[in-house]
């Protein structure tokens, strides 16, 4: 069966161009004119572009006391509905269990819900003499990346020897270790004191995790992976500092140094979390939303390269939740900030967020929405070019996007398994209008008509040696 995509403009990280593209079962066969197809998918109008690729995600993941909203099937219809073919969702290593045990456990989640393709990180939060002898092993199970927390203290948080042996055993054998940078133990002892005076609102949340944290845990991080010889990837940057770390490793030759940020950050601000009653309970998440000075710093940093991937952090609550079927959520948090679960909802959202108010605004090209949303990820990921790139002999992961098109952001019309949207109301233009999954069409005109149980796991490779 050949489906040919006529009259679009194709475009990718480095071109923009009018083309059709034949797609052969579930790949990309030709880009070209005079093509011909057993069926016919007219693009006229629509940038053509690869599935977005979304590195950073928690969907049915145990966390703060309760469990993400959005499973392998909310979240992926989520996922599709915002133009994005397939994430890489965070393992949690259980305390005594081995890597193996984990990504088994990670499997079980998504086998016969899944409905875009995914992958897996694992992170490593109990770092036995037996757990790293199996990191290599990860290599074999398709899972190339690792993670630790320099957070969460008393519960995901490792120490600087775990750390430290993580980013040497992953760079023996080709694994990116990836951290998530606020200084946990600093962090603690706010949070006691703040309690301590009575100070229990959910923009405490925010006061107790200063950017300085954020800074000293990013340069830590950098300063042991250029001691390792290690490919290392900061999670979720958010502030200057932070940036400035990224900046230095980089300058001094080390590339092998990455970093995200995610797209919440760049538009909210501490202040969000001070809304009304208990409405900034919606905004918490971890490290916390800065300050409007630090949003101008990320724009110059995916700008300037610095930042090479925009992701999500999905990783949705209820606000209202432990009633009506719904797991607990942000209520739990209702009297003491430092209960309520950390994270927010946005796979769904990214895409077009970047494309208004990134191409939109002028702040990036075309060409660099792409790069920082689908292709970048595919490359540091280790699945490119199969992945992130409209290409002859990647899979035909497309979109169709409508640059054109307005919607509204809102929870009542949205696919994440929530009942908030972050930017409720917000109107965004340009939206993905239809979207093939491995050549299966999952969104047609804008409606989900995609199957749980479709979606596949890629199994990645490894990174290239640091030295
Ligand atoms: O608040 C957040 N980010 N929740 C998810 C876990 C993490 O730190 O990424
Ligand atoms: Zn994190
Ligand atoms: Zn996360």
């Amino acid at each position: 069966m050949r489906t040919l995509i006529s009259g679009g403009t194709v475009v990718t990280a480095a071109d923009t161009f009018v083309a059709d593209v034949l797609v052969e079962g579930e790949t990309i066969v030709a880009l070209g004119h005079g093509l011909q197809g057993d069926t016919t998918i007219d693009a006229t109008g629509m940038y053509v572009v690869p599935g977005g690729i979304d590195v950073h995600t928690h969907l049915d993941m145990p966390f703060g006391g309760t469990t993400a909203s959005d499973d392998f099937f909310t979240g992926h219809r989520a996922a599709a509905c915002g133009g994005t073919t397939m994430h890489i969702d965070f393992v949690i290593q259980p305390k005594g269990a081995s890597l193996r045990e984990a990504i088994d456990m990670w499997h079980a989640k998504a086998n016969g819900k899944a409905a875009v393709d995914y992958g897996f990180h694992v992170a490593i939060t109990d770092l036995t003499e037996a757990v790293l002898q199996e990191i290599p092993d990860c290599v074999e199970l398709g899972v190339t990346s690792l993670k630790v927390f320099l957070a969460y203290k008393g519960a995901l948080q490792i120490d600087d020897t775990t750390l430290f042996r993580t980013l040497q055993q992953g760079a023996r054998h080709g694994l990116l270790t990836m951290v998530h940078c606020e200084n946990g133990d600093a962090i603690d002892i706010l949070v006691r004191e703040a309690l301590a005076a009575g100070h229990t609102a959910p923009v405490y949340h925010a006061l107790t995790r200063p950017p300085q944290l954020e800074a000293e845990a990013t340069s830590r991080a950098v300063r042991l992976a250029e001691v390792a010889g290690a490919p290392l990837y900061i999670v979720h940057l958010t502030e200057a500092g932070a940036l400035d770390a990224v900046r230095g490793a980089r300058g001094r030759g080390n590339q092998f140094i990455h970093a995200e940020t995610c797209v919440q950050y760049f538009f909210f601000t501490r202040d969000d979390l001070a809304r009304p009653g208990f409405e900034g309970a919606k905004y918490v998440c971890s490290p916390p939303f800065r300050e409007p000075s630090d949003q101008q710093a990320l724009w110059g940093g995916v700008a300037d390269g610095t930042l090479e991937v925009v992701s999500t952090d999905h990783c949705a609550f209820w606000y209202e939740g432990g009633r009506d079927g719904r797991s607990r959520g942000k209520e739990l948090g209702l009297g003491d900030f430092s209960k309520i679960p950390n994270g927010c909802p946005g796979i769904e959202d990214r895409m077009m967020l970047m494309y208004t108010h990134g191409v939109g605004r002028g702040r990036i090209s075309l060409n660099r929405w792409v790069e920082l949303c689908c292709t970048n990820p595919a490359r540091l990921f280790g699945c490119y070019p199969r992945k992130g790139v409209i290409a002859p002999g990647a899979d035909a992961d497309i979109v169709l996007w409508d640059p054109t098109a307005r919607h509204v952001l809102a929870a009542a019309t949205q696919h994440q398994n929530t009942d908030y949207n972050l930017y409720e109301g917000m109107e965004v233009v340009g939206v993905p209008r239809t979207v093939l999954l491995r050549g299966r069409v999952v969104v047609d005109d804008r409606r989900w008509v995609g199957e749980a149980g479709t979606g596949q796991f890629i199994k990645r490779g490894t990174q290239p040696a640091v030295r």
